[in-house]
């Protein structure tokens, strides 16, 4: 069978964004045809491991499983989405639709060295280029304090439904526009 493929605006140049860049042991760059395959893993191993202390072995099935490769590419079809590379190895990846922080996951062997920081940064830069005055994240518990820390205020908890299995998450919100 052959590999889907995402779109042009999906996929492009592999440049690191900054200069900084230079200085750090990882780097943050678009997503390329070639790292779809290893995304799975990262989704899957940072569901079950890292939020073990929020949600239970049934939701994080639910929730791991919701997802599968090819779902995975279809839903990285559309708007942005940045990888992290550690010693050429993918660690992490977020994707922004519009004004949505759709997706951010990082893998458990790579936690709190600062990789969700980057991606997100990445996704808000290119969020305020296009003019954007708030970015929404429906964030897990186990996301919530991470998103917190990236200036993000809850609006309340709601209820999110995995293959009839109820997860509990934040509905959140950030304003890029400053008063
Ligand atoms: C949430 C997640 C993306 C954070 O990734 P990360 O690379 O470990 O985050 P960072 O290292 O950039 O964390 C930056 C800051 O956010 C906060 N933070 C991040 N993870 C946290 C956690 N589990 N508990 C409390 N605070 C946390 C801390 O203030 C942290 O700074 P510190 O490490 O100096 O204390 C990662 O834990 C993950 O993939 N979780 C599972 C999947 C998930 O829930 N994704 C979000 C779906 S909405």
């Amino acid at each position: 069978m052959a590999e889907p493929t995402l779109s042009q605006e999906a996929v492009q140049a592999s440049e690191p964004t900054d200069a900084f860049a230079a200085f750090l042991p990882f780097q943050i760059r678009p997503l390329q045809s070639g790292d779809l395959s290893k995304l799975i893993r990262i989704f899957r191993d940072a569901i079950q491991v890292s939020t073990a202390g929020h949600y239970d072995q049934q939701q994080r099935d639910a929730w791991s499983l919701a997802q599968n490769h090819e779902s995975l590419i279809s839903l990285l079809g559309d708007g942005e989405t940045v990888v992290a590379e550690w010693d050429q190895e993918l660690v992490g990846f977020a994707q922004r639709i519009q004004d949505s922080i759709n997706m951010i996951y990082v893998h458990p062997d790579s936690a709190r060295v600062g990789i969700a920081t980057l991606l997100y940064q990445h996704l808000e830069d290119s969020a305020r280029v296009e003019g954007l005055s708030r970015l929404t994240a429906h964030v897990s518990l186990t996301a919530h304090d991470f998103f917190q820390f990236m200036g993000f205020n809850s609006e309340g908890e709601e209820q999110a439904d995995r293959g009839g299995v109820t997860l509990t998450r934040h509905l959140m919100r950030k304003s890029l526009v400053s008063n």
